[in-house]
């Protein structure tokens, strides 16, 4: 694909940091919109331009002279969905609404989006496909489902090019970029912490589910293999059409797995704490990746765990 110059949201956050970077490698244009509630102005990669503000205000920088967006603004908190539910419904669906508006206004007329796994729920099958049905457990997952609704219809009603790529578990790091949210609720940063001393143990919520070990079991995607997922979309988004793709490996990783992991790249004990299940935690989920393979020839190079582990330990590390 030729240069071209994009309009990253998000771009200061974790995956959205690891995109832009990727973007700038490729020979692309990038300005980063972000306004730093999560995100960390160290994270936007160097090359890239940066605007601090809000994606609601997006009309005021998005203009012609861009080719597409890539939207990863988000407050993306399960835990805290459930009780700040209305900071999730402004934020991801408004937010979302008015970056949609700021498009059709300046013409720009294609759109990559970080969707979830959330969006499903308690899978019916595994692995998941894309056409199973969607029935989120959290307002979290509720808003990205609406807004990948909203895109559907912004295709069908006015051309837009768009591709809603559902992350299963997104882990590892990227050049400078890792994962650094605050609070911290994603097993393989958390466990880390334990290894880096910050953390007493790590709690395993409930040991008794239908897995092989009783623990919970879920799809790991490195964060690279996930950026250039992003760089495929983009060349695959066609007018009129939402494309949803899941992005998995495919393998589930159970959570005694993950952390015997982090024991043999760190060296570390890991003590453990048993804990009581979390409500609407689903035993197994794990993607399809097929569509991403067929639609955008996406497939995933780093699925080996201990792989993804080391890259997460080495930015956790280095940033400690
Ligand atoms: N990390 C994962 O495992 C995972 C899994 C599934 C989906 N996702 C989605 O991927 C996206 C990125 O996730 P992440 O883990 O990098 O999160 P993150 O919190 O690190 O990044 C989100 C970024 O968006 C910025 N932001 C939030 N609201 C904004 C607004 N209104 N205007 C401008 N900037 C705003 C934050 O400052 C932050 O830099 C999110 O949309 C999230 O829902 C992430």
């Amino acid at each position: 694909m030729s240069a071209e110059k994009y309009l990253v949201t998000g771009g200061a956050g974790y995956v959205g940091s690891v995109v832009a970077t990727h973007l700038l490698e490729a020979g692309h244009r990038v300005t980063v919109l972000d306004d730093l509630s999560t995100g960390f102005r160290e994270g936007v990669p160097e090359g890239a331009e940066f605007v601090e503000g809000r994606v609601q205000d997006a009309a005021r920088w998005l203009d012609g002279s861009y080719d597409a967006v890539l939207h990863f603004a988000a407050s993306s908190q399960v835990g805290e969905s459930v009780v700040k539910p209305e900071k999730y419904w402004d934020n991801n669906v408004g937010g979302s609404m008015a970056l949609l508006a700021a498009m059709r206004s300046a013409g720009v007329r294609r759109l990559v989006f970080s969707s979830t796994a959330a969006t499903y729920g308690e899978p019916v099958s595994t692995p998941i496909t894309e056409t199973d049905p969607t029935a989120p457990t959290n307002p979290y997952g509720a808003t990205k489902l609406a807004v990948d609704h909203m895109i559907a219809s912004e295709c069908a009603a006015h051309g837009l090019a768009a591709v809603s790529l559902r992350y299963f578990n997104v882990a590892g790091a990227y050049g400078a970029a890792g994962e650094r949210h605050d609070p911290e609720s994603h097993l393989i940063p958390l466990v880390l912490q334990v290894a880096l001393g910050t953390r007493e143990s790590i709690s395993v919520y409930g040991d008794d589910y239908p897995t092989p070990d009783g623990t919970c079991v879920r799809d790991y995607i490195h964060v690279a293999d996930l950026a250039e997922a992003h760089l495929a979309a983009l060349a695959a988004a066609v007018p009129g059409e939402h494309l949803v793709c899941n992005l998995g490996n495919g393998n589930g990783f159970s959570v005694r797995e993950v952390i015997d992991t982090v024991r043999k790249v760190t060296g570390h004990p890991i003590p453990e704490a048993a804990a009581e299940r979390r409500a609407g935690d689903p035993a197994v989920l794990v993607a399809s990746a097929r569509t991403a393979h067929e639609r955008l020839g996406w497939t995933p190079a780093r699925a080996d765990l201990a792989g993804i582990v080391e890259d997460a330990w080495n930015f956790t590390r280095r940033n400690a």
